[in-house]
């Protein structure tokens, strides 16, 4: 089963609790939330506070996406903000382990992310500690951008690897994902797709989002 993860950067900031009732009504599986902290990324954008306001707005799944530095530091607050899991990024801890297991004292699901430049082997001594790898196809930090084609062939090799091992952990792609690139993704592996742009610049959002899962 493909789950469709659209992305908040995209909707309408001034209206944001209205759009994700939207996106959850539209058939969204869960809704992407990008914590971006100008540090590990050149973009800010938001944070615990305005995750615990948008939580008594909709239940779907609040999948929680933090490029911040030492993400260790607010694993517990974004647990009890809402996020039901929460993907830190391989290059932003510092210990890995350590924020992995944080997350799931939280009883929280947890994700692990690698950015375009950065190897597969880097999530393979953590998989037995995690519920999702998450490949970005774009360099964090900005939606509506290109996917990189190589990123793909991570998402193969992440997904041999968890087959050889034999585990449930799922993969995710962020950045680029639409109907262009949505078949090549799940092609490679890819379980859940991330797409900001394609499901909030279109007119029925509800066929955005249907048309990237039959992908
Ligand atoms: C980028 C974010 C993405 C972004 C995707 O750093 O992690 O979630 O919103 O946007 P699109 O789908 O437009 O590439
Ligand atoms: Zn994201």
């Amino acid at each position: 089963m493909i789950r469709i993860a659209p992305s908040l950067l995209s909707c309408d900031f001034k209206k944001m609790g209205e759009e994700l009732k939207e996106i959850a009504a539209a058939g969204a599986d869960w809704a992407h939330l990008d914590v971006m902290d100008g540090m590990f990324v050149t973009n800010l954008t938001f944070g615990i506070p305005v995750i615990a306001s948008l939580r008594s707005a909709s239940d779907i799944v609040f999948d929680v996406h933090l490029m911040i530095e030492k993400p260790e530091r607010y694993i517990e607050r974004f647990a009890k903000a809402g996020a039901d899991i929460i993907t830190v990024h391989y290059e932003a801890c510092e210990d890995v382990a350590a924020a992995l297991a944080l997350i799931r004292a939280q009883g929280k699901r947890a994700g692990l992310s690698i950015k375009p430049n950065t190897p597969p082997e880097g999530v393979y001594p953590y998989l037995a500690d995690l519920d999702m790898v998450l490949v970005m196809t774009v360099e964090p930090g900005y939606g509506g951008q290109a996917l990189i084609p190589a990123c793909l062939d991570k998402v193969r090799e992440i997904r041999a690897k968890l087959n050889e091992e034999k585990r449930e952990c799922l993969i995710e792609v962020d950045g680029g994902i639409n109907d262009a690139t949505a078949h090549a993704a799940v092609s490679a592996g890819a379980d859940v797709l991330v797409a900001g742009s394609a499901v909030f610049g279109a007119a029925d959002r509800a066929a955005a989002i249907a048309r990237l899962r039959q992908a």
